[in-house]
């Protein structure tokens, strides 16, 4: 059995050459956001769902980027409505939100 139940990647690279990366399409408040929300929802922690930064996981030009585990289920997302859909129809619900799948 796993530790956690769902594991989520957040990239947060910067890149200092100025091209485009996940942290200038506001990764680093996505990663915040998704781990307040699921504090506050209650499914933050071992068991559950652990949400970590990542550095680049070679998918800029999709970016914003995550990929969830086990299953290993990428998305991209554009704003807090899309991590609350992730949150709760993959993170509590167990389905792929397929409209931001990449
Ligand atoms: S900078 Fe995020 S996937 Fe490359």
């Amino acid at each position: 059995m796993s530790f956690f139940e769902y594991h989520v990647f957040v990239c947060t690279n910067v890149r200092q050459d100025g091209s485009s990366c996940c942290a200038s399409l506001g990764a680093k408040k996505a990663r915040t956001y998704l781990k307040e929300r699921c504090k506050e929802l209650g499914i933050h922690g071992s068991g559950r769902v652990r949400i970590n930064n990542a550095g680049c996981l070679d998918r800029c030009a999709q970016g914003p980027v995550l990929v969830i585990y086990p299953e290993e289920t990428w998305y991209t997302y554009v704003d807090n409505d899309d991590l609350d859909e992730i949150i709760t129809r993959h993170l509590q619900q167990g389905q792929v939100v397929e409209r931001l799948k990449i």
